[in-house]
């Protein structure tokens, strides 16, 4: 990519992850068929649909987005689960499959083989559960158990850890309770509710009881902000520009990213225009922005937890200091954010405090082209499009095919949106 051209005009972004995630589980889970329209086909999403019908469910597939999952029977698989780099995917699925009557094992890429299992292990566990896991990490093995209910304290606010805790709680006896340290996505409380299970969420305690059968659902996934997120600091900062992105997911235990560039001085328009599938969705306009530096921590981190690779980029473009703490939870994503981030960015010149929960950089730096890593990170590979777009020069992000985990055609919009921007090569 190079500099230069301004991003204009208005455009959609690719289904909510977290929610396609869900939709597929869920409705396998549901007793009767399910009706899911705007579903995201990436790679992430993708790796759990087959998971799912490689438990014997039967899914439709109308057109990419148009999905009817017949629910109600899941049967042994009979192979490992490959949930290749989907992180949500393999542990929402371990507390499904800890309540099912057959043993399963579930399993994933070697980046996925690398990441902490033990946040749900321990849980799932106490609940009862019978895994086993090689230093707590996948593969994981699950044979039949019965489950009971337990008052579980997260230690780190993670809706995959409590996810995959309420799912189990629908197959143990008794009530399941969570106590959250914060306010992590809730989209799996949502879709609960709209499913008619018994569910509570008071404060920060959620409690769930089995209550038989769960009511299949009729939904419309919304955009990602998480995917929007890219095109809108890419506005902010690149010169004379004036996007719109319309269906958006608004849910607020996902919008610190529009919290904390407001507060940077970002000129932001955002409009709630309904409901889809129990979230709150709408539209946002950014328009270029003198950004000023900002200090980011406690309960905003976990509502902007996936942003923080593009935000770093944001950071290194406002005036003055930004710091970022309580953000320990970035070193065991897909990668080490912080260090991959800070690693790549400093390639293009940057310079970049890494602290153990997060980072400072004062801005506003210049950055130079280089040619730059995606890390099989589909965020490092899209933030680091979006630092080439302000940087002086030609820049190239290698393995940029790997932002198709969670936002397919990721070039081609930002070219819709005038973006210099060019896709070719091997990697
Ligand atoms: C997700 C939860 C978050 C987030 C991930 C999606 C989800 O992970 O980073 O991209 O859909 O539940 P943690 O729960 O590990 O924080």
């Amino acid at each position: 990519m190079r500099p230069g051209n301004p991003l204009r005009g208005t455009s959609s972004v690719p289904g909510d992850k977290s929610l396609s995630h869900r939709a597929v589980l869920m409705g396998a889970m549901a007793d009767g068929v399910s009706h899911v329209r705007g579903w995201l086909a990436a790679g992430d999403t993708e790796a759990t649909l087959a998971s799912v019908q490689a438990l014997g469910v039967f899914v439709e597939r109308h057109d990419e987005h148009t999905l009817t999952v017949h629910g109600g029977t899941m049967r042994q698989p009979t192979a490992p689960l490959n949930f290749v780099n989907a992180g949500t995917g393999i542990r929402l699925a371990a507390g499904v499959l800890a309540g099912q009557p057959f043993p399963s094992v579930l399993d994933g890429s070697e980046q996925l083989r690398r990441r902490p299992m033990r946040r749900i292990i321990e849980p799932l566990r106490l609940m009862g559960a019978d895994i086993e896991a090689v230093n707590d990490r996948a593969p994981l093995t699950i044979r039949p158990s019965k489950l009971r209910g337990v008052r579980y304290e997260l230690p780190m606010a993670s809706a995959q850890v409590k996810s995959a805790i309420l799912l189990a709680g629908l197959y143990a006896e008794g009530v399941t309770e969570i106590v959250e340290p914060g306010p992590a996505r809730d989209h799996t409380e949502r879709m609960l509710v709209s499913m008619g299970a018994d569910i509570q969420t008071e404060g920060n305690v959620i409690r769930v009881t089995a209550n038989g059968q769960l009511r299949p659902m009729d939904m419309t996934v919304p955009g990602d902000i998480s995917s929007a997120a890219f095109l809108i600091v890419a506005a902010c900062l690149v010169p004379d520009s004036d996007i719109t992105l319309t269906n958006v997911n608004l849910n607020p235990t996902r919008t610190g990213i529009l919290d904390v560039l407001q507060a940077m001085g970002a000129r932001l328009e955002i409009h709630e225009t309904g409901l889809e599938a129990g979230e709150p969705v709408g539209t946002i306009r950014a328009q270029t922005s003198a950004l000023r530096g900002v200090e980011v921590g406690g309960d905003v981190v976990v509502r902007m937890i996936d942003e923080f690779p593009v935000f770093m980029v944001a950071a290194l473009h406002a005036e003055g200091e930004t710091l970022v703490r309580d953000a320990k939870e970035l070193r065991v994503k897909e990668t080490d954010r912080i260090a991959v981030m800070a690693g790549e960015l400093r390639k293009m010149g940057a310079v970049v405090e890494e602290r153990e929960d997060g980072f400072r950089v004062v801005g506003p730096q210049r950055l130079h082209s280089a040619e730059v890593q995606g890390h099989d990170d589909h965020r490092i590979a899209m933030s680091m499009t979006v630092a080439g777009l302000v940087a002086q020069g030609e820049t190239i992000v290698h393995e940029i095919r790997c932002a198709g985990d969670s936002f397919p055609g990721f070039p081609q919009t930002m070219m819709q949106l005038g973006a210099n921007v060019a896709e070719g090569g091997a990697s």
